[in-house]
């Protein structure tokens, strides 16, 4: 949600910005620009509507010389898509240009005041409120720029990581951050700084995330220098990056959701790796076992997360229950944090999110801590907030995952949750040896069938030709299928902008069932599982009104074969594992149908992966 990039060194900043921005491009693309300020002191900004690639067409031409510079890629909130309303933003005077990412909540009443100071602003946004603030404070109490910045900063209520730049000065670079998501890579002579490690991983393998209310002061030829709002310096806390360079490309796909779906049975190996030992018999999650106490008394499990990570955690709501018979609440974060949530700390809350940034989980898990519950996240961004933030976790390592429609982490998340399930019934017995040894047996055979699904691609590029111009779906599926439903809908609406609901198959009945027409195709989820006899129902009632039916079977399966049009068939898996089997299928066929459609599938309108604000 809006990425920003910094750069302050002797490269060439115009280059490494625009790369950064590409790189951030998941985070929103609603319009790109960039300030540059050249080694003579001039400030030049540019921006325009529309993705980096518009960006870049504008500045060629321009006087792109810098020695630092600041650039943003936004997904809008305050103020429509408009080159007016592009970042960075500068103050009236044209001394100062920031590019942020956050919301600022008071910019209403800040502005109102500002205006009443004779401040002119051209732009919607709140940004502009911010610079033009920080621009008034400089100005009215004769402060450096530093200081302006943190008296600024305590005005502020919101989220933020900001950067800020001045004209005459093309040796400094100011970051600050609330609630927003800023990492600093130290490098030889240059530093960076953006909204994740990506935009400098190849240039550095030094990272310092800054953390909530610190300010940071990069100067060249100086070292980092980080302090709060108070101006207490504050420690330089340097992390070693463990990412690639080669995770952040293609590698061959046409598009980044097409590497990420076929990397799946490498990312559930990394999953599974070190946490299923002993030949399957014991399962070893370390945030598990190094609060065994946590888990041994806990009396409820409530787990928070928002999109796909929502249909993870109600996988998990089924697999807790079911292996640990400790009832589990399945809440999305943004509605949580508004519910007066009721926790003690008998609680244990579970957040998960891929990014560990989304603004609503973060939030809960606030909340959460702050009314004693134990909180364990499950993120895929290594060093994001939600991680530092919780009491423990576990990371799914998956890998970045840049195609904004989330795949690869889907299943990270649920194989996880069956981890997670499995560590707490090993702790608390509610599984037998034989059980557990079963299924940890059987997860280590996962990633061999997801390859096997996975080779029915072409079959699904095939199938997906007949579906492509239907205006809606119904996805239907029960107890762990009907998350899986409900996920495959999802994927279907994000990429390919056609309706798609996902219903519980029985409520079907309820509602649904009325739209169903020839017009209208069904998705069913039915592998073999104890509602098998019931799902086969369902599907009965929905040829018995003429719908046309897509399900997912288990291989062999003749029953569903002779009712439904198409059948695609999938390898045998113990129940409470086939949700990461029977969703690939469902990711295959929401890809062929987008690109059939010619959507652009790694960047779908309106969305960003990464939701940092409200
Ligand atoms: C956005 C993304 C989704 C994601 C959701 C939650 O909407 O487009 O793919 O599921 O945010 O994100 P998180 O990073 O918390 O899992």
């Amino acid at each position: 949600m809006c990425g920003i990039v910094g750069y302050l060194g002797n490269g060439n900043v115009y280059d490494i910005l625009i790369k950064g921005l590409h790189r951030l491009e998941y985070r929103g693309y609603d319009s790109a620009g960039i300030a540059l300020v050249n080694p003579q002191g001039a400030l030049g900004i540019y921006k325009t509507k529309g993705k980096v690639d518009n960006l870049e067409a504008y500045c060629v031409g321009k006087d792109l010389t810098a020695g630092v510079g600041i650039a943003h890629t936004r997904w809008a909130t305050h103020g429509e898509p408009s080159d007016t309303n592009a970042h960075p933003h500068y103050s009236e005077d044209g001394e100062i240009a920031v590019v942020h990412n956050g919301t600022i909540e008071n910019y209403k009443v800040l502005k109102d005041a500002l205006v009443k100071h004779g401040c002119k602003f051209h732009s919607e946004t709140d940004t502009e409120v911010l610079v033009q603030l920080i621009e008034y404070i400089r100005l009215n109490t004769g402060c450096d720029l530093v200081t302006a910045v943190r008296k600024a900063m305590k005005k502020i209520v919101g989220a933020y990581a900001i950067a800020v730049v001045r004209k005459g000065d093309p040796d400094t670079l100011i970051a600050a951050r609330q609630s927003s998501p800023l990492v600093i890579g130290i490098g030889d002579g240059e530093t960076f700084l953006a909204s994740d490690a990506t935009p400098f991983v190849e240039y550095t393998k030094e990272a310092v995330y800054l953390k909530d209310g610190e300010v940071a002061v990069i100067r060249r030829g100086e070292p980092l220098k980080i302090t709060n709002l108070d101006n207490k310096t504050a420690e330089v806390d340097v992390h070693t990056l463990e990412m690639s360079i080669s995770e952040l490309e293609k590698g061959g796909y046409p598009h980044f959701i097409l590497k990420e779906i076929f990397q799946q049975p490498g990312t559930l190996r990394d999953c599974i790796r070190g946490r299923v030992i002993n030949n399957g018999d014991t399962i070893a999650v370390s945030g598990i076992i190094d609060n065994k106490e946590k888990f041994l008394k806990a009396r409820r499990i409530v787990i928070v997360a928002c999109g796909t990570s929502w249909h993870a955690g109600l996988i998990g709501k089924y697999l807790i229950q079911d292996m640990c018979h400790i009832p589990v609440d399945v809440e999305y974060a943004s509605e949580f944090r508004y519910s007066n949530p009721v926790l003690t700390s008998d609680d244990v809350v579970i957040a998960i999110s891929q990014s560990g940034e989304t603004a609503d989980t973060l939030a809960a898990v606030k909340i959460a801590r702050d009314m004693g519950a134990f909180v364990f996240g499950i993120s895929n961004a290594v060093g994001s907030s939600i991680p530092r933030e919780t009491d423990a976790g576990c990371y799914i390592h998956v890998g970045p995952e840049i195609g904004v429609a989330s795949t690869k982490a889907f299943t990270g998340q649920v194989m996880v949750l069956t981890l997670v399930a499995m560590a707490i019934a090993q702790l608390r017995h509610t599984l037998t040896q034989e059980q557990l040894s079963n299924l940890g047996h059987a997860i280590l055979q996962i990633p061999d069938a997801v390859e096997k699904v996975l080779k029915l691609a072409p079959m699904l590029e095939r199938l997906s030709l007949t579906f492509t111009y239907a205006h809606n779906f119904l996805y239907l599926g029960r107890g762990y299928s009907y998350p899986v439903a409900l996920e495959g809908a999802l994927k279907l609406k994000e990429i390919s902008y056609i309706h798609a609901e996902g219903y519980p198959a029985a409520e079907m009945k309820h509602g649904p069932i009325a739209l169903i027409d020839q017009e209208m195709p069904s998705v069913i989820v039915a592998p073999k599982d104890h509602l098998y006899e019931k799902i086969v129902s369902n599907v009965q009632q929905v040829k018995a009104r003429g719908g046309r039916i897509l399900a997912i079977v288990t291989k062999g399966d003749k029953t569903i074969r002779n009712l439904a049009d198409h059948v695609v068939e999938v390898p045998p898996m113990p129940e409470c594992l086939s949700p990461i089997i029977t969703s690939i299928p469902l990711q295959l066929l929401s890809y062929y149908i987008a690109v059939n459609k010619g959507k652009d599938v790694d960047m779908p309108r309106n969305l960003a992966k990464s939701v940092t604000v409200e």
